[in-house]
């Protein structure tokens, strides 16, 4: 999305390549012919910062390793932030498991839902109601084709939430008696493809800026209050931080975000407010050039991650995202997860991560 490097020639020629490329999900191959489950392949993951560790030390005896600050805000615990990142923070505990749970619903469920945009807008126009269609197994088929098939047909196809753009929800049983006649793609293909939505003011990618003139919502509010509770720790004194858009990513195994910058927003002493949801990442910090080796540190879900000020210059991405049982670490978040009415939330997050980013544009 934000221009990934393909092609081998490129991939190694900048040290935050190099890092992308050291981190990224490969398969092993030695079990390649026989039938056994694919196995990632090991990574040295010595050098990745790991903030669960160093808040547990710290909540010990208040030692820190060097370079790591930590100070107190309004916060329930400390805000740790990089001697050579200025504007830089790390929030370890900033989300309950039951905040947690609320925005991986409303991820899924809200988020998604027009005005908002996603990444399935180009091809499809709006979907509504995306996840309940995929948690009943509807299918999305191209609505012309739905009445041409008609015509020899005695049987209406059940049509459920239609859309003004030529694509509509049935029944799957509807479609597969209409094998090969429509074009259709199941719901939970496309929520399994669902990279991104958009809220608050619409971010235009193709021109990689903000379309004011797009029909929007405002940010929920409750987003807007978590958001800026959070930023207080990385604003200038005095000044409040108004969350106008958020952008937010989802990732299945093997999805990474490629090294960027966000650079469409007028105010870079204000700060972005990255949440992290689900499945275990690592997330790289470089430096104001690709050329500066990148830090690399674990983000899990609940944590907070601030961004501003001279932190806004410096390239980052997400080269890796962990869905093996012994490296995604959301058993706790699974057990929330555990009635029947949450199997289709449990079965989504058991292989894939959602980061919500709020942003101040102007
Ligand atoms: C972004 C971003 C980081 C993450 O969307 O701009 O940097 O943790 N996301 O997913
Ligand atoms: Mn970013």
């Amino acid at each position: 999305m934000y221009g990934s490097d393909k092609g081998t020639d490129d991939s190694e020629r900048t040290a935050f390549r190099r890092a992308e490329k050291k981190y990224k999900l490969y398969y092993d191959d030695t079990y390649k012919s026989s039938k056994k489950k694919k196995l990632p392949k090991q990574v040295d993951l010595s050098e990745v910062i790991d903030f669960k560790r160093i808040l547990e030390c710290y909540n010990q005896d208040g030692a820190l390793p060097l370079g790591v600050n930590a100070t107190k805000c309004d916060l329930d615990g400390p805000v740790f932030s990089l001697e050579n990142r200025p504007g830089f923070y790390f929030i370890p505990g900033a989300l309950s498991l039951e905040e947690q749970c609320q925005w991986i619903r409303e991820s899924l469920k809200d988020f998604p839902q027009p005005p908002n945009r996603t990444n399935h807008n180009a091809i499809y126009g709006p979907i509504q109601d995306l996840f309940i269609a995929a948690k009943e197994k509807r299918v999305l088929v191209e609505d012309n084709e739905i009445s041409a098939s008609n015509v020899d047909s005695d049987t209406e196809p059940s049509v459920i939430n239609g859309n003004s753009n030529g694509w509509k929800f049935v029944e799957e049983n509807t479609v597969s008696s209409r094998r090969g006649t429509c074009k259709s793609v199941p719901a939970s293909a496309l929520l399994r493809k669902l990279r991104w939505s958009t809220l608050g003011l619409q971010f235009d990618w193709s021109k990689r800026s903000y379309d004011i003139s797009l029909p929007h919502n405002d940010i929920p509010s409750a987003l807007c209050q978590l958001a800026k509770r959070m930023a207080a720790a990385a604003m200038p004194t005095g000044e409040e931080f108004k969350p106008e858009a958020a952008i937010v990513n989802y990732f299945a195994s093997g999805d990474t975000l490629g090294g960027h910058l966000d650079d469409m927003e007028a105010d870079w002493s204000k700060p972005i407010v990255s949440m992290s949801l689900g499945c275990k990442a690592i997330f790289l910090l470089g430096g104001k050039s690709r050329q500066d080796p990148p830090v690399a540190m674990f983000l899990r879900s609940g944590n907070v991650v601030l961004m501003a000020g001279e932190a806004r210059e410096c390239f980052h991405g997400v080269p890796r995202i962990f869905t093996d049982e012994e490296s995604e670490e959301i058993s706790l978040l699974e057990k929330r997860f555990s009635s029947r009415d949450d199997l289709h939330f449990l079965e989504y997050m058991r292989t894939s991560r959602i980061n919500i980013n709020i942003r101040q544009v102007f």
